[in-house]
């Protein structure tokens, strides 16, 4: 309820936010909104031009809130909102809340046009709407014009007028705008748009762009430097659509496949460092050109941007040298979110245009699971939330509103098919999913490019065309999986050559056996070392997810996010069989798609999630695997599938697993065999 307001006066809830509060009637709904603080957009001030503050009125009967909501509660049209239908065209039921005042009850929705697609490639994506809020702000004033007898400077009235109608006071004007302001101001009559960048409450706004007249739109970028893959995002600051998206491999990958090894290029090569800077922030350049010329879009008119990353490419990406993150303590040069502009980076933008990076949450979990977790929220709900990242170092963030840790465990490349004999990226040909008759132990399977199986009409054609070309990250997961659950692999991850007997799928390979998925060019085999190594990534990133639960003192956890591409394709009764994530009831265990592009565009279109994430980061605690003497016995535990120990309850109810070994097949005591055990040790310090 508003301070003037009373009980008689007209009730006003805005959606989506759900604020409400009494005005008196005759308020115009843009007053009542920022009365609310809500935000509602507005570039003209209220002059009824730009047509940005646009709301709807919801009617109906309003049950929940005590609101009866009518159009009959608004003011009907007056003169300047008909001549902006006139010359602009008003969307059916839209109305222009400057103009548009409160004469009774009202429940008022606020279009955001921010939904953002989780980028989920294949599957159904969750929609997310983002309240919009951004750092940057696109501002008309109508300056007076000079007069004799009052000598005060045309920047220095245009600044009386930021203070008069947008209440913007004193904001710092860079050198490189001055020369510019009198003709800009002469140009439109004295009529301007000022871009104003204002993120902290505490900072002091500046000033980053003058345009004559009504400038009526301006953009900003989120992009999310991944190891891999960069995905870059063109947002209109004002309406929060994303005008476009484009996305390229990082071309630091010419410097090393994964993080450590782009790490040691930069100390092996003097010129490593600024090879490598150079290399992302040229394919960022090229997305920025990518974007724009698909969105028809100015790369001037970009004035903001925010980019997340792992602790690795943040850093090289900023000019800083990561050496120090290739060991221990593993120290960030900086940690807390960084602030500078697109043109100190060398990033097409907009000259004054602003930059602003995620926080990092330690020397492994990057600026980019700070994005997910803000994307993802466990900070902002009761259950205990597992969030995880896998790529060659999987991030992982457990918690809910009480506490919240995190680690990064080094699962490796096998997720991703590297270090896997017939493994591969991502790609048509590739084979994407597995299935194996536990009777005859013939498997079908299915390729990326084509929706047939293989035991189906049709598949053969489509192969030809495509090829059968390798197994990628999601197919590993399911093969394994399926082998484990048809008793071709033991729990302990062995190939049972006693088969080959049975099927001639079962083939030796020196002294162990492999099994041969697919007999075509090439011929596509799993061997005993891809078990070995899915077996020691799934186990290091189970023995961090363990780690993590120990903190929290909880035996299980509620819900299970996958964040990024990976993820996305994994289906996770599999991961769950594999023993790569702990037991959990199987419909809470969602694929998020690239929660850090989201989380990002987020921390863009409203500085309240800046805030939110800063803080919160803060208060995430920081578990470092490597230093955790009982991380070893986790991961000896967790080479098992689905786990020596653990007992899976859910899982078993849902899937029928392998009936688990006695106790006196690994040694009488329920642990590995000495000779076994040792080995996996050797393992797990590989591992680390
Ligand atoms: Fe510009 Fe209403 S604020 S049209």
């Amino acid at each position: 309820m508003t301070a003037s307001s009373n009980l008689k006066d007209p009730l006003v809830l805005f959606m989506p936010s759900g604020k409400r509060g009494r005005f008196p009637v005759g308020t115009p709904v843009l007053d009542a909104a920022r009365q609310l603080g809500v935000y509602v957009e507005s570039v003209c001030g209220g002059r009824a031009t730009c047509g940005r503050c646009q709301v709807e009125v919801q009617e109906g009967s309003f049950a929940k809130h005590g609101i009866v909501s009518s159009c009959d509660h608004i003011s009907p049209k007056g003169p300047k909102e008909e001549r902006y239908e006139r010359v602009r065209d008003l969307p059916e039921g839209r109305r222009l809340s400057c103009s548009a005042t409160v004469q009774g009850d009202l429940v008022v929705d606020v279009p955001q046009d921010t939904v953002v697609n989780a980028q989920v490639v294949r599957k159904a994506a969750s929609d997310r709407v983002i309240e919009r809020n951004p750092a940057v702000r696109l501002c008309y004033v109508e300056v007076d014009e000079p007069d004799m007898h009052k000598p005060l400077g045309d920047l220095d009235r245009l600044k009386a007028m930021l203070a008069r109608d947008w209440g913007i006071d004193d904001p710092a004007v860079p050198l490189r705008l001055l020369p510019l302001v009198q003709k800009t101001l002469r140009k439109e009559g004295w009529g301007v748009t000022v871009a104003v960048h204002h993120d902290e409450d505490t900072a002091r706004p500046e000033i980053l762009a003058i345009w004559p007249g009504l400038h009526n739109e301006t953009y900003g970028i989120a992009c999310d430097i991944g190891s891999t893959t960069i995905a870059l995002h063109l947002v209109s600051l004002l309406s929060g659509r994303v005008v476009a998206s484009a996305g390229a491999s990082n071309p630091q990958i010419r410097f090393g496949e994964d993080l450590m090894s782009r790490v040691s290029y930069v100390m092996m090569n003097p010129d490593g460092r600024e090879a490598m800077t150079s290399a992302v922030r040229e394919a960022v350049n090229g997305l920025i050109d990518k974007v724009c010329a698909e969105g028809g879009v100015s790369a001037d008119d970009i004035l903001d941007a925010v980019f997340v990353a792992n602790p690795v490419m943040h850093h090289l990406f900023l000019g800083i040298d990561p050496t120090e993150l290739g060991q221990a303590p593993f120290a960030l040069a900086v940690s807390g979110a960084v602030r500078t502009s697109m043109a100190e980076l060398g990033l097409k933008a907009n000259e004054g245009a602003r930059t602003y990076l995620l926080p990092c949450i330690a020397g492994h979990v990057g600026a980019d699971a700070a994005a997910a977790t803000l994307c993802e929220g466990p900070h902002r709900q009761e259950r205990m939330m597992l969030l995880v990242d896998v790529g060659t170092n999987a991030e992982i963030v457990l918690g809910n509103s009480a506490r919240v840790v995190a680690a990064s465990s080094p699962t490796g490349p096998a997720f991703e098919g590297a270090e896997i004999s017939s493994g591969q990226r991502a790609a048509p040909g590739a084979i994407e999913r597995v299935r194996i008759d536990p009777d005859t132990l013939e498997p079908r399977f299915r390729i990326i490019g084509s929706e047939r199986w293989s035991d189906e009409d049709g598949f053969a054609e489509d192969a030809a065309t495509l090829g059968v070309t390798g197994i990628c990250g999601s197919a590993i997961i399911e093969v394994v999986a399926e082998m484990y659950l048809s008793g071709i692999v033991s729990e302990d991850g062995v190939v049972d050559g006693a088969l080959a007997g049975k099927s001639p799928r079962i083939v030796p390979n020196g002294r162990t056996f492999s099994y041969l998925l697919h007999d075509g060019s090439p011929r596509i085999t799993v061997t005993q070392n891809d078990i070995r190594a899915i077996q020691l990534a799934k186990a290091a990133l189970y023995a961090g997810i363990r780690l993590l639960m120990e903190k929290q003192g909880v035996a299980e956890v509620d819900t299970i996010r996958f964040a990024g591409a990976f993820g996305s394709f994994i289906d996770p009764k599999y991961a769950m069989v594999l023993g790569l994530i702990p037991d959990c009831d199987l419909a809470e265990v969602k694929a998020v798609g690239n929660a850090a592009g989201t989380g990002a565009m987020m921390a863009l279109l409203n500085r309240g999630h800046r805030r939110e994430i800063e803080e919160t980061v803060t208060r995430i605690e920081k578990i470092e695997t490597a230093l955790e003497p009982h991380f070893q016995q986790l991961f000896v535990n967790a080479m098992a599938m689905p786990n020596k120990v653990d007992p899976f309850p859910k899982l078993t109810a849902a899937v029928k697993l392998p009936p688990r070994k006695a106790a006196s097949d690994d040694g009488g005591d329920g642990d590995p065999a000495p000779r076994r055990r040792s080995r996996e040790e050797r393992m797990a310090r590989r591992a680390r």
